[in-house]
C-alpha cells in the first residue's frame, strides 16, 4: 500500500509585477532585488481575490489533470482536503479547506487547514499521507496557497520585494503499489521539524489574540509581516541542509539517487548556499523564484507541478522537497514518482 501523487495543478494570478514596476512605488531597484534574491517578478492577487480563490483554481487544475473534462465527478471521490496556508480568507475560521470543499462540491471530504507557513505543503503532504494510510480514506487533495501581498508592509523594502501570490495542488491516493522494498512508490519519507524558539523572527504581530485590534482603535498599519531577514537566512541555510541529509540517511541512499530537489524558494542565495554546502550543482534544484518570488506554502506545489509538467519526471524517479519558514518550521519529503 503506497501513498502516491496522482496529479498536480497550479494557479498564478493574472497580474505580473516586475521589479521595475515595484521600484516606481518602493525605494528599490531591479539590480538589488536580482542580486540579493534572484527574484525578477511576482504575481499579485486582484483586490477581490482571496486565498481560497487561488486555491480553488489550483485544485481544479489538478482535478482536470486527473480526470480531463470530469473535474466535478472527480471531486466527489475526495475523502480529504488539506490546505496549507498562512493567509486564510477569514480570521481563524472557516478554514480555506472548507471553502474549497464547498466550491468543489466535494461532499464526501473532511477538510482542514495546516498552519506551518512556508513549510506548510511539506507538513500537509505528510498529514494527508498519514491519514490515508489507515481507515477508509483513499484519496486526498492537498493544496498550498497564500496571498502574502495582502499582509505585506509596503513601506518595508527589506520584505515587500520578496513575496508573491500563488496556489499549487496535488492529489494523493492510497494505491496497491508497494511502499517498501524494491519497486516501492509514493511518499516514502517525511521529516517535519520546528524551532519554536525562533517564533518572533518571522510573524504577523497584530490581529491575533496576543495583540488583537481593539474596538475604536485607529489602525496605522494593517496586519503585516515582520521578518528578521538575517536571522531567518542563517536558520534557513542550516535547516535546508539538515533536512536533505536526514531524508537521505533515513532512506539509506545518497544524493545521486535523487533526480531533482523541489525547494522552498525564499531567496535564490539560500538554495545556492545549501547546494555549495552539499557539493551539488545548482541544476539539481528546480527553480522558478525568478518568475514568482516567494509564494510561501504555494512555492513547493507550484514548482512540483511545473516540474512534473516538463515531462522530465518519470515513474520511479526519486524527488525531494525541502521547506523552511515561519514558526520556525522546516521539513521535507522524499517521493518516488
Ligand atoms: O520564506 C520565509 C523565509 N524568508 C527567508 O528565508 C528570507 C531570508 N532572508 C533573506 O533572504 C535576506 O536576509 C533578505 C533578502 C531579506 C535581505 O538580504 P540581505 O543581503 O541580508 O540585505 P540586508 O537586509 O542586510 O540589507 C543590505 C542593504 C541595506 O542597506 P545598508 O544598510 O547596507 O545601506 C538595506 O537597507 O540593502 C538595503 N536594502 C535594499 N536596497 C534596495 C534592503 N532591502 C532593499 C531593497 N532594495 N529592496
Amino acid at each position: 500500500m503506497a501513498i502516491e501523487i496522482l496529479a498536480t495543478g497550479r494557479y498564478l494570478p493574472e497580474r505580473r509585477v516586475t521589479n521595475d514596476e515595484l521600484a516606481k512605488t518602493v525605494e528599490t531597484n531591479d539590480e538589488w532585488i536580482r542580486s540579493h534574491t534572484g527574484i525578477g517578478s511576482r504575481h499579485f492577487a486582484s483586490p477581490d481575490q482571496a486565498t481560497s480563490d487561488l486555491a480553488y483554481e489550483a485544485a481544479m487544475d489538478a482535478l482536470e489533470s486527473l480526470a480531463p473534462g470530469k473535474a466535478a465527478e472527480a471531486a466527489l471521490t475526495l475523502d480529504l482536503i488539506v490546505v496549507a496556508t498562512g493567509t486564510s480568507d477569514y480570521y481563524g475560521f472557516p478554514s480555506v479547506a472548507c471553502l474549497i470543499q464547498d466550491r468543489l462540491g466535494a461532499v464526501n471530504a473532511g477538510a482542514f487547514d495546516v498552519a506551518a507557513a512556508c513549510t506548510g505543503f511539506v507538513y500537509a503532504l505528510d498529514a494527508a499521507a498519514g491519514m490515508l494510510s489507515f481507515g477508509r480514506r483513499k484519496r486526498a487533495l492537498v493544496i498550498g496557497a497564500d496571498v502574502l501581498t495582502k499582509i505585506t508592509n509596503w513601506e518595508d523594502r527589506g520584505t515587500c520585494v520578496l513575496f508573491g501570490d500563488a496556489a499549487g495542488a496535488a492529489i494523493l491516493e492510497r494505491t496497491d503499489a508497494p511502499a517498501e522494498g524494491p519497486g516501492k512508490r509514493g511518499i516514502i519519507q517525511s521529516v517535519l521539524k520546528a524551532q519554536g524558539s525562533g517564533a518572533q523572527e518571522l510573524k504577523c504581530e497584530r490581529g491575533g489574540t496576543r495583540n488583537p485590534y481593539k474596538d475604536g482603535e485607529t489602525i496605522e498599519k494593517a496586519t503585516h509581516i515582520y521578518m528578521n531577514g538575517r536571522a531567518v537566512y542563517t536558520f534557513a541555510v542550516k535547516a535546508f541542509t539538515d533536512i536533505m541529509q536526514e531524508l537521505l540517511d533515513r532512506e539509506g541512499i545518497t544524493m545521486d539517487r535523487v533526480k531533482k530537489i523541489i525547494p522552498h524558494q525564499a531567496n535564490e542565495r539560500i538554495v545556492q548556499a545549501a547546494a555549495k554546502r552539499f557539493g551539488l550543482s545548482e541544476d539539481k534544484f528546480f527553480m522558478n523564484i525568478e518568475k514568482y518570488a516567494n509564494t510561501s506554502a504555494a512555492t513547493i506545489p507550484v514548482a512540483l507541478d511545473e516540474y512534473a509538467k516538463t515531462g522530465e519526471l518519470k515513474k520511479g524517479d526519486i524527488i525531494m522537497t525541502v521547506g523552511f519558514g515561519g514558526g520556525l518550521t522546516y521539513g521535507g519529503n522524499l517521493i518516488v514518482w
